[in-house]
């Protein structure tokens, strides 16, 4: 690991194909390289070369037990990654793809161990991120790819976001701007007896069950896992996106919240608020977006947590955004970043 990372814009893939080249040389090769995908950037690496996808882990510093997500371009890629692709699968591919959704499968005989950690089971999606798309093709191998982050900071919504976690550890980033959704893909279980939301976001259980009937969301998409506990997303028992700031999820209302924070004293106190609320926070704040749009809030959100190191925010009071739709992934996010530390007004 000892890289002079290259940064390349790609605006458009027709007209920077160079890059894109660039991009699925290093690949075939079985080095690793950041790509941008509508929901963050993904540190992507051969799917199917076991010696590359290793690689990940030791540029991220990621546990080697949180298997990876395997990206392609079209659902007859399936075949090659599952022993059987369920009808609910085909549908939601139908429905869903490409963009922010990626389903739990039983897993094929070509994925590596690496890939998986070890389960019997193979994450999957289609990213709808033309240069996402465009390396996936040249490439001409499915691309594991976890968020291009050092494991445990905010997942990066910008090639700068990358550059700052991985500088020296991979050869290339390429920049194809901020990330249109800003928070992860949307994880369903399709192996578990009721489909099984495990991660929310942008693809919501509602628009899940319109396509396939009932859905169930996992217990730890809003609760604290003991670190033993079984849980079938092995993402989710980590402490995740965090800032270096102590981080308080506080519910109630804007009132009770201000008078809350009218009396904290110390130094290094920041707020992250509505936009509605930025005018009247009586601390150093930042604006998360409108409290009624969620979709705002995904995509300011971990940009905010990185500007709130940056700020040397040692403590964080951070309003609960609304559970609902695409807010129940902002919701998610923000309480993990919080360490499900909660406070009710
Ligand atoms: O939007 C996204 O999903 C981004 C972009 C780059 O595609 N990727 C991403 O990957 O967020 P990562 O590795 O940061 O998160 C993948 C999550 C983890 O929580 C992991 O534990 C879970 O998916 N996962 C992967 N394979 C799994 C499997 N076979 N069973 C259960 N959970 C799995
Ligand atoms: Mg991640």
């Amino acid at each position: 690991m000892d890289y002079q990372t290259q940064t390349l814009v790609v605006s458009n893939p027709t007209d920077d194909s160079s890059a894109i080249e660039k991009a699925a040389d290093l690949l075939r090769q079985g080095e690793l390289v950041a790509i941008p995908t509508e929901t963050v950037y993904g540190l992507a690496a051969n799917a199917l070369d076991p010696v590359a996808v290793k690689k990940i882990y030791e540029a991220k510093g990621r546990p080697q037990d949180n298997p990876m997500i395997v990206h392609i371009t079209s659902p007859q890629a399936l075949w090659e990654l599952t022993e059987h692709i369920p009808d609910s699968a085909k549908k939601l591919a139908e429905a869903f793809w490409p963009g922010p959704l990626t389903m739990i499968l039983p897993r094929g005989r070509l994925v590596p161990d690496v890939v998986t950690a070890g389960m019997d089971t193979v994450a999957v999606r289609a990213p709808d991120h033309p240069v996402a798309r465009a390396v996936i093709d040249a490439a001409g191998v499915p691309l594991a790819a976890p968020s291009a982050n050092l494991s445990g900071r905010p997942s990066p919504t910008t090639a700068e976001h990358c550059k700052h976690d991985l500088s020296g550890r991979i050869p290339l980033i390429l920049d194809g701007g901020p990330c249109r959704v800003g928070v992860e893909s949307t994880v369903l279980s399709l192996v578990t007896p009721v489909p099984r939301v495990l991660r929310p976001g942008a693809i919501t259980p509602e628009q899940i069950q319109e396509v396939i009937g009932v859905v169930a969301v996992d217990p730890a998409v809003y609760q604290h896992l003991e670190d033993d506990a079984k849980v079938m997303s092995p993402g989710m028992k980590y402490t995740h996106y965090s800032p270096k700031a102590k981080v308080v999820l506080v519910k109630g209302e804007w009132e009770k919240c201000r008078a809350m924070l009218r009396e904290q004293t110390e130094p290094g106190v920041w707020a992250l608020v509505f936009e509605e609320e930025l005018n009247s926070c009586p601390v150093a704040a930042f604006s998360l977006g409108p409290k009624e749009n969620p979709d705002a809030q995904a995509r300011n959100l971990f940009a905010l947590l990185r500007q709130l190191d940056e700020k040397g925010a040692q403590v964080v009071f951070a309003r609960a955004p609304l559970d609902e739709g695409v807010g129940l992934a902002v919701y998610n996010r923000l309480i993990r970043a919080a360490g499900f530390m909660t406070l009710e007004l």
